[in-house]
């Protein structure tokens, strides 16, 4: 018997390994579990966690079958407690009715769930091999909060890896279900878009440049990066070959048995990164086709998706090129076994894109690499895009902000006119009211504050709130969630822009320094942070103290807002 260690563990074999040692999936094929090469020849093999704990033995049978004996349930993982088996789950919910969840709860299915009589068990299926748009554990995470409060409805995570075979993933739901609904009700939930309740997460993506020794891979790599930093907020890391060779893989030799140990590593670092929801772009030379695939297993395992580009400029090129004198030190014999001289490259056949960069401008050369990657840029970046009269205003033109309330006649003039004073000519602030009187002067309690304070209120008149007013800001701030509900539900077309005043200041205190208003705006357009409990609360009619009150919470709030909005960072 020979022992396993998962070194890299892969998640989908000990998924598996848990559902087959509880008997909800059979017995495994050899290919199920990746058994090494040299050890097809054993009867057994003991499958151990990373600590070297065994896991699992696996009688492998001549035929490619195992059979296989559990010798201890895998001790770590989140959510561990609620990985039940079947019969633990019997055991704890009798009578309950079983329901399998495959993406996160729609507000619809989470009513349905609610109201059902007696309890209800959410058969969440999250294993390995998912689609990169949610992970397993997203998908865990959000259906246990989506139920948090709902005393009968529990939550138990069966560990099912999608193997990417209709076919076989749809027998192997279909046994798991048979498994836990034994003896028990299934209900299959009603369909639905999935948008309701759903965590978006950035899937993460991997870029792997692969190609000979000056074909252009380190430049395209640097271009791809460059594009991704100005066009979209993903974070970017930047594996070149070269440079992993001097950090990372410092002392590495050109054997086949180094070079393969060197993109093994750039590949569980990329894969690492992915799992993250960041951006990798690697660029070695990667002679070997099983290396290049086996990247590509680790990176898709770890939920990213992995785009591989074969830089297929010709040896002849390269070697014309030689920037760094090794073609010709090769050719000398003063290096063995170089690339594509003295030693192989094996000529991916699963490339994504093949771009032979001989007589290409890098932009030229980047344009289907950037195809294949569809890296969306941030709701700002495509806005951008989308809207060039934008991108082409001068930087020199105010920042228009409209601030909505109620009657527009305490909070929002107050706040109109402090935020104008606080953020200076490079702002416009005009405001308005949900239900805006027509015509009035500010409230005499409000007014008196903003006296008080430097400001002078005599000028200001109150209006109603219009589609044109929505649609001629930059930027809208309201007092309360319910005035943005307002705006939105008149202009739902304007949520990019419209925040309450609260969750805007929220949200700009965690930009960098240096942002500019515009880019403020669709910063927080894309991460929308928290309206909760930011609200402004109306001073109308309560008195010289609540007047008083809602002028130094206003006050603070543009203390927070204005340096974000003022005009020396337009040109930023
Ligand atoms: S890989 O084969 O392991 O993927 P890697 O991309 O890290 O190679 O390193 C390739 C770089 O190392 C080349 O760009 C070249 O500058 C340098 N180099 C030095 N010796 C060799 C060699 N024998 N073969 C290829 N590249 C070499």
């Amino acid at each position: 018997m020979v022992a396993v260690p998962q070194h890299s563990p892969s998640p989908r074999i000990l998924d598996d390994l848990e559902l087959q040692a509880m008997g909800v999936l059979p017995p495994p094929g050899l290919a199920d579990l990746d058994v090494p090469r040299d050890l097809a020849g054993a009867a057994a093999v003991e499958l151990v966690d990373p600590e070297g704990l065994p896991l699992a033995r696996v009688h492998l049978a001549g035929d490619g079958a195992g059979r296989i004996e559990s010798l201890a349930r895998p001790a770590h993982g989140p959510f561990r407690r609620l990985r039940l088996s079947p019969g633990e789950v019997r055991d704890r919910h009798p009578g309950a009715v079983v329901v399998p969840v495959e993406t996160p709860l729609t507000a619809a299915q989470l009513a349905d769930v609610r109201g059902a009589e007696g309890a209800v068990v959410l058969l969440v299926l999250a294993g390995a091999g998912w689609p990169a748009a949610l992970s397993p554990l997203a998908l865990v995470r959000s259906t246990v909060a989506a139920v948090r409060d709902a005393p009968d409805v529990h939550v138990v995570v069966v560990p099912l890896a999608r193997t990417g075979d209709p076919t076989r993933d749809a027998e192997r739901r279909r046994r798991v279900l048979a498994a836990y609904g034994e003896g028990a009700a299934v209900a299959e939930l009603p369909g639905g878009d999935t948008t309701g309740t759903s965590v978006a997460e950035p899937s993460g993506v991997v870029v792997f440049f692969t190609g000979l020794s000056g074909s252009g891979k380190s430049t395209l790599a640097r271009a791809l990066v460059d594009e991704v930093l100005e066009t979209t907020d993903r974070t970017v890391t930047s594996l070149d070959g070269d440079v992993v060779r001097r950090t990372l893989s410092a002392g590495l030799s050109f054997s086949p048995a180094d070079r393969e140990t060197n993109i093994r590593r750039i590949g569980w670092v990329a894969a690492e990164i992915a799992r993250h929801g960041g951006v990798a772009v690697c660029s070695p030379i990667a002679p070997y086709d099983a290396t290049r695939r086996e990247v590509r297993r680790m990176v898709e395992e770890a939920g990213g998706r992995f785009v591989l580009v074969h830089v297929a400029t010709p040896v002849e090129e390269c070697e014309r090129r030689d920037r760094k004198g090794l073609y010709a030190k090769a050719r000398a014999g003063e290096i063995g076994d170089f690339t594509g001289i003295s030693a192989p490259y094996e000529v991916p056949a699963d490339a994504d894109v093949v771009v032979d960069t001989t007589g290409l401008t890098v932009e030229a050369a980047l344009g289907p690499v950037l195809d294949a990657v569809g890296l969306t840029g941030t709701p700002a970046a495509a806005e951008e895009r989308a809207e060039p009269a934008e991108l082409a205003e001068p930087a020199e033109a105010p920042l228009r902000v409209l601030v909505v309330c109620t009657a527009n006649i305490c909070r929002s003039p107050y706040l109109q006119l402090a935020l104008q004073a606080a953020a200076g000519r490079g702002v416009e602030v005009t405001s308005a009211g949900t239900h805006g009187f027509v015509d009035k002067a500010m409230d005499a309690e409000m007014a008196a504050e903003a006296t008080a304070r430097g400001l002078d209120p005599t000028d200001f008149r109150s209006r109603p709130l219009t589609r044109d007013l929505v649609a001629g800001a930059d930027l809208v701030l309201t007092a309360e969630a319910r005035h943005r509900t307002f705006v939105l539900e008149e202009h739902p077309a304007a949520f990019k822009k419209v925040f309450t005043v609260g969750q805007f200041a929220r949200g700009v205190a965690a930009l960098p320094e240096g942002t500019s208003p515009r880019e403020a705006v669709a910063r927080l357009a894309a991460s929308r942070p928290s309206a909760d409990g930011a609200d402004v609360a109306d001073p109308y009619r309560r008195g010289p103290a609540a007047a008083a009150a809602c002028a130094d919470h206003i006050d603070a709030l543009v203390a927070h807002v204005a340096p974000h909005l003022r005009k020396d960072r337009l040109s930023g």
